[in-house]
């Protein structure tokens, strides 16, 4: 409907604006509508000819057509990336630069395609393309040439992985694609890309960006399919990397299909971000936080605010001001500049919203939408409040993906906080109130990847994005993101071992197994260590441990499942030891290096007894563990966080935390060594241990015992559980309140623990039965080590009026 100008100065209202969608349409035609796979810098054709359609969300109409990718397929793109990655990542960073900010360049003189392209395929308002998604994806290349420039200095002794697999979904096409292949390239990988089925146009579009842009063939190559042709590269051989974005269900089945291949992962899954409003907050203010962060894009965002928290005494007044706020938007044509909430992506979306919001409202929530029109045709939904709605409901832990909030009231801080954690997700949050300690004590406890105060969904290409427990893991953006792509040089150590002595023929743990033979005889058995007490194994079993002449040497317990589970809660009970501070911890630390040294001869003799390594090189393990403790204490509060350039008149700190209950499994060599190498940099952390020793030389470990009660380490920071390493490793594996598992084993070990962890997401870092040099203090000692020991949150705090 055309408005006359006396229309528009009576209503005030606004006009049709719409944006001509010329430019994408050209570009379409100029492809016959029809799109290959786009391999070596050239366009190739399905082997098996098999194509699907891709249509407008807001007509149905046709747009394209594309390849379904098939096996022939992903092994070609990944043969041409894999040829592409030697002189790619033989290239200087410099050159790399250049490269990456020639397509920064010709990206940014193609705004106005990429951008009613993308609000073609995915159905978002070009408002929100032309303003946010395409600036944001140009912001990255250019961020990234700067990594590439700086790579050699900013990450020393790291490199390239090699091949990227790359799976994104259909929310933010260009920039999810962004997000991965600018920080790939910058540090000298090759990618293999497969964009979302729904919308792999402006990735097709940015293919041919590359080609014009200079990039040598090869060096990004995209894919095209569903599901399937994703599963295909996941699965692919010759592929380094899996980084993924999308539901947690395909990214848990991705972990499960990665285990024990040694390909690295990053995943970036589901979100049910809270957005708590305290009675102090700027109402106003707050009511425009929910129109960014849950109407944007239409919901079908990881990291919406979908759960408002609001303090009881206010509730009410937001409430009302909401649903007002809510009349005046507009549900429309994405190509209309005035449009705040366009398409859903496709019609199976549009069928669980409608689904999700009937069974919410069915179990009692009260539904607030405007009366404002929304389009019949199309696939349209309008914006949504749910009120009255319980806290264990399905809509307040299932991610909706549409312009849904439910709204829950809370009386106190504490409350907000529980509430706001109660949830198997941990992406994002938003905090409102004006007291800045209120802010940053929630967004402290908050657990969540990224915590906006008094703001909400923001992005910069220098602050690192991803989430905590099932929202995944690794981080997308600045410093952060860059380390998902590089990977210490590594070095596979030569023996330590004098010849013809082996501490333990690895990979062949089963011959371990025997030695936890339940025997008796010997009268003094060292118990399991939980909660700073010592504790008999819930199997009443124990088992010989063998010195190297093959003579018995003492007994040690056989813990079990049982055992594990009473360690991991003796661990989470200790939450002192995370909320110390680190100048603490540090102390705690020193005075364990000097019990340790008071007793050094004891357990030099043990090592030595155990293992049959000379009587210098126990001495020198002892030693060695000792520096190390002291290395790490030192490092208590010196690991600390950034604060990111991003924006003006913003803070955006990165800070440092700690996963919270790690297990940790140790291999038999340097038993001593290995043990304090992994335990202490997760200890200086403020992380929580439960650790399972070495099988074949256990007593180390016990012997630690008196060491450990003779220093101030509270009870339940270390916990120690002998027994069948690959048993019990898999039992922390598969444990939902172990947040993360480091365990350095056999390759079959590795891949085991990998695919158990798959229940929760749980981090897990694996030495794929290859064999580390403890002695080696650049590789088993450093900040990579207090790297994987913690996760970083982001929180955004703006500043001024
Ligand atoms: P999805 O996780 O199935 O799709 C994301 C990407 O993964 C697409 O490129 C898809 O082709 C690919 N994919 C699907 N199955 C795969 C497999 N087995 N192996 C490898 N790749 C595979 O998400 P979908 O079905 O499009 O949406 C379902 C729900 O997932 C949404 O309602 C939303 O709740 C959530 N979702 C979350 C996203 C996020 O950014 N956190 C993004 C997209 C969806």
């Amino acid at each position: 409907m055309q408005l006359s100008i006396r229309d528009i100065l009576t209503t005030m209202d606004y006009g049709p604006a719409p944006e001509a969608d010329t430019v994408a349409r050209e570009w379409l035609r100029s492809h016959d509508g029809g799109f290959d796979h786009f391999i070596d810098n050239a366009w190739v054709p399905p082997a098996d000819g098999a194509r699907f359609e891709v249509s407008e969300p807001a007509s149905g109409r046709l747009l394209a057509e594309v390849a379904q990718g098939g096996d022939a397929d992903i092994a070609q793109a990944v043969a041409a990336a894999r040829r592409a990655f030697g002189p790619w990542s033989a290239l200087s960073g410099h050159a790399r630069a250049r490269h990456l900010y020639a397509i920064a360049r010709h990206l940014q003189k193609r705004e106005r395609l990429f951008s009613t392209l993308e609000s073609l395929d995915n159905g978002k308002p070009i408002r929100e393309s032309r303003d946010i998604d395409v600036p944001l994806a140009v912001r990255h290349f250019y961020h990234h040439a700067g990594w590439a420039e700086l790579v050699d200095t900013e990450f020393p002794d790291h490199r390239p992985l090699g091949v990227c697999g790359q799976i994104i979904p259909w929310n933010f096409p260009l920039l999810m694609l962004t997000w991965k292949v600018a920080p790939a390239l910058a540090a000298g990988n090759t990618v293999v890309l497969k964009p979302a089925e729904y919308t792999p146009l402006t990735a097709l579009a940015f293919a041919e960006i590359c080609r014009e842009a200079g990039l040598p063939p090869g060096v990004l190559n995209i894919v095209t399919g569903d599901g399937r042709t994703g599963a295909l590269l996941v699965e692919a051989g010759g592929v380094d990397k899996i980084a993924f974005t999308g539901s947690t269900e395909v990214g848990r089945r991705i972990r499960e299909a990665t285990a024990g291949t040694g390909k690295k992962l990053s995943l970036e899954l589901g979100g049910k971000s809270p957005f708590i409003v305290f009675d102090d907050s700027d109402l106003d203010s707050a009511v425009e936080g929910v129109v960014d962060s849950i109407w944007f894009n239409q919901g079908q965002v990881c990291c919406a605010g979908s759960r408002i928290l609001v303090q009881e005494g206010v509730a009410e007044r937001f409430h009302h001001r909401l649903v007002a706020r809510m009349e005046l938007l507009r549900v429309g044509d994405p190509m209309d500049k005035s449009t705040d909430i366009g398409a859903i992506v496709a019609p199976v979306q549009l069928q669980r919203i409608r689904r999700l919001v009937a069974q919410g409202c069915a179990e009692g929530a009260v539904c607030w939408q405007p009366k404002t029109p929304v389009p019949e045709e199309g696939l349209f939904y309008p914006p949504t409040l749910l009120t009255e709605v319980e806290p264990a409901s399905t809509l307040a832990q299932e991610e909706i993906f549409g312009p849904v909030v439910t709204s829950t009231t809370f009386r106190t801080l504490s409350e907000a906080v529980e509430l706001a954690n109660n949830s198997r997700y941990g992406l994002a949050a938003s905090v409102w109130s004006e007291s800045l300690n209120v802010t940053m004590e929630v967004a402290g406890r908050l657990k969540a990847g990224v915590v906006w105060v008094n703001c909400t969904n923001q992005f910069d290409a220098a602050a690192g994005f991803g989430g905590y427990r099932e929202s995944g893991f690794g981080r997308e953006g600045g410093r952060e993101g860059m380390a998902e792509y590089l990977a210490p040089v590594e070095s596979v150590a030569p023996s330590m071992l004098p010849a013809g002595k082996r501490l333990s023929a690895l990979p062949d743990y089963a011959a371990e197994v025997s030695v936890f033979a339940p025997q008796t005889g010997i009268d003094r058995t060292a118990k399991l260590y939980v909660g700073g007490r010592q504790a008999r194994p819930d199997s009443g079993y124990s088992a010989t441990i063998h010195d190297a002449a093959g003579h018995a040497a003492g007994q040690v317990g056989l813990g079990n499942r049982k055992d594990i589970r009473n360690a991991v809660e003796a661990a989470h009970k200790a939450r002192g030891w995370e909320t110390m501070t680190a100048h603490a911890r540090a102390q705690v630390l020193y005075y364990l290096a000097e019990n340790l040294e008071a007793r050094a001869p004891a357990f030099a003799e043990r090592i030595e007894s155990l293992t049959g390594v000379s009587a210098s090189l126990a001495k020198e393990e002892v030693a060695q563990s000792i520096q190390r403790i002291f290395w790490y204490a030192a490092q208590a509060d010196k690991y600390d966080g950034a604060v990111h350039a991003t924006r003006t008149q913003n803070v955006t700190l990165a800070m440092n935390e700690p996963w919270g209950v790690v297990g940790v499994v140790c291999p038999d060599e340097s038993p001593l060594l290995a043990l304090v190498s992994l335990v202490m940099p997760l200890l200086a952390m403020g992380n929580r241990v439960v650790a399972v020793p070495s099988a074949a030389h256990a007593l180390i470990a016990t012997d630690l015992y008196q060491v450990l009660d003779t220093s101030d380490l509270p009870g339940g920071a270390l916990n120690i559980v002998t027994g069948n390493a690959e048993e019990l490793a898999l039992v922390l594996a598969q444990h939902d309140d172990v947040a993360a598992l480091w365990y350095v084993g056999t390759a079959a070990g590795s891949a085991a623990v990998e695919r158990a962890s798959a229940g929760n997401l749980k981090y897990t870092w694996t030495n794929h039965g290859i064999r580390l040099d403890w002695r080696d203090r650049r590789r088993a000692q450093g900040r990579d080590y207090l790297r994987r020991a913690t996760q970083i949150k982001n929180i955004w705090v703006p500043y001024g009026e």
